[in-house]
């Protein structure tokens, strides 16, 4: 059916009791993201579609959360069955539309295998989602006639047991046109083992009307699998990461391990030979240059890494710029607003925020940068602290060009350090240092001749 308005109804009022959680089920994340923003998202792949969703009594959170999507929301008060459930945003549905109902817990649903269910649906003939599946358990089973057209769906609780033998299952996803939907909704009953209004009572409808029930089945019947505890969470979430994995290396990305990595987000950007170790995670929006290296155990959060940076095992990058062939970690931490130039080199144990680093400087062992603006060729010592909170402020330290810092300063911010200076060992540097001279201060150093080490006392 192919110019139809969409209605998509999306399903997410059940409240996921085996998830043993105050969340709504609906809102636990799959790498990263809100189950119910990937089902969100696939909608968004569908042409002349608006999404409603309906959500449980007690999931006002899920609307409170998940405020900044495009879509109708209606509550279900009470949870008395997927049929009534649709039934409550019928009044957004025209005779003539096309309605496609999704559930808010089945997170991988790719959009080409619903776009064929939807080229399938038409005024005679309903679209049906199956699977085939060892071991159904759970499922509706979807009864044929002889002539292999369906007949009708049973819920496991109502089976026989020859229908329980039945290897097809129902997915829940249908297409189905607007007028039909109507119609036979009014009819349902709950004169079931679950006293509850079943959606798939309509396919038996449906086929007493004499309309067609085209049946598809998914590529991978992982796209059709629900949650419905944290084991299936886990499940789901390590074949989403293994197919993000897979598209990665068909770009050419190097992973040390497919099985360890996580993509939390997406590559707005990627180079070319991307090499990355065991235990990443990317989190956000990343863009990585060529020949980027980055190590094991680190994790980057929203950044852009310049082409042929290295960074090195267990360091943790967020909201950062790193510069082209800039050298990080190992044990590095970059926060928010940390801008690196090229060449820049971060070693171990530093941890920098809110701060410019320009070209080929160097801070490698055991520092903290905040607030800072640093030139070119700096060489920051060991154990150097901008010391930039006063308790009440923040104040900013600024070194100039060409500056050597010697290990173990503090900076008292505000103070700016002039071109070329360089800082004595051991400074704690409270007034602004002019250029090219040196400046230090350090109580002079003494030795007492008359001292003696004392014994161990003898009691
Ligand atoms: C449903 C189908 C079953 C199918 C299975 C696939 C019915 C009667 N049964 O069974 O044929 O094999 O899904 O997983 O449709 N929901 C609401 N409001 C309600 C009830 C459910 O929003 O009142 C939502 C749930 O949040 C969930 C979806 O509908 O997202 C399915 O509900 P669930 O209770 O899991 O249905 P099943 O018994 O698994
Ligand atoms: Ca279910």
């Amino acid at each position: 059916m192919n110019d139809a308005t969409i209605k998509t109804i999306i399903l997410a009022a059940g409240q996921g009791t085996r998830m043993h959680s105050l969340k709504p089920k609906v809102l636990h994340l799959l790498a990263g993201k809100p189950l119910l923003k990937h089902v969100y998202a696939m909608c968004q792949k569908l042409k002349n579609n608006s999404v409603n969703i309906v959500y449980g009594h007690g999931g006002e959170q899920v609307p409170l959360e998940l405020h900044d999507i495009d879509v109708h929301w209606v509550q279900q008060e009470q949870q008395l069955g997927t049929g009534h459930a649709v039934q409550q945003a019928l009044n957004q549905v025209e005779d003539q539309d096309v309605v496609l109902i999704l559930y808010g817990d089945v997170p991988l649903l790719k959009a080409d295998t619903v776009k064929q269910l939807l080229a399938d649906v038409s005024v005679q003939t309903l679209a049906l989602l199956t699977v085939e599946l060892e071991g159904l358990q759970g499922y509706g089973r979807i009864v044929r006639n002889k002539q292999g057209q369906v007949i009708k769906i049973t819920e496991e609780k109502d089976a026989t047991d020859s229908e329980k033998l039945i290897t097809e299952g129902n997915t829940g996803i249908i297409a189905v046109n607007g007028v039909h939907l109507k119609k036979w909704l009014a009819q349902l009953d709950n004169n079931n083992a679950q006293k509850e209004y079943y959606l798939t009572d309509i396919i038996a409808m449906a086929a007493n009307d004499g309309i067609t029930i085209a049946t598809r089945q998914p590529q991978n019947a992982s796209e059709v699998m629900g949650v419905n505890d944290r084991s299936q969470l886990s499940y789901l979430e390590r074949i989403y990461q293994l197919e993000q994995t897979q598209k990665l290396m068909k770009l050419g990305v190097a992973f040390a391990d497919p099985n360890r990595f996580d993509l939390r987000g997406r590559l707005v950007k990627l180079g070319q030979d991307v090499e990355i170790d065991i235990n990443v995670i990317l989190v956000g929006d990343i863009s990585l240059g060529n020949n980027v290296k980055i190590g094991a155990n680190t994790s980057i959060k929203n950044s852009q890494i310049g082409d042929d940076v290295v960074i090195l095992e267990n360091c943790v990058i967020d909201n950062a710029v790193i510069g082209a062939k800039s050298k990080i970690g190992p044990y590095a931490r970059l926060r928010p607003q940390t801008h690196l130039a090229e060449q820049v080199h971060i070693g171990n144990f530093v941890e920098i925020k809110k701060s410019n680093i320009a070209q080929n400087s160097k801070i490698n062992h055991l520092s903290y940068i905040g607030d800072a603006v640093i030139g070119s060729k700096v060489n920051v010592g060991a154990g150097t602290i901008t010391c930039n909170y006063d308790g009440a402020n923040k104040w900013q330290t600024i070194i100039e060009d060409g500056v050597f810092i010697g290990s173990d300063t503090q900076l008292v911010a505000p103070v700016t350090v002039g071109e070329n200076a360089t800082i004595g060992a051991g400074s704690t540097i409270t007034k602004n240092a002019p250029a090219t001279k040196l400046t230090l201060s350090r109580a002079k150093q003494i030795s007492i001749d008359s001292w003696q080490k004392p014994d161990k006392e003898k009691n």
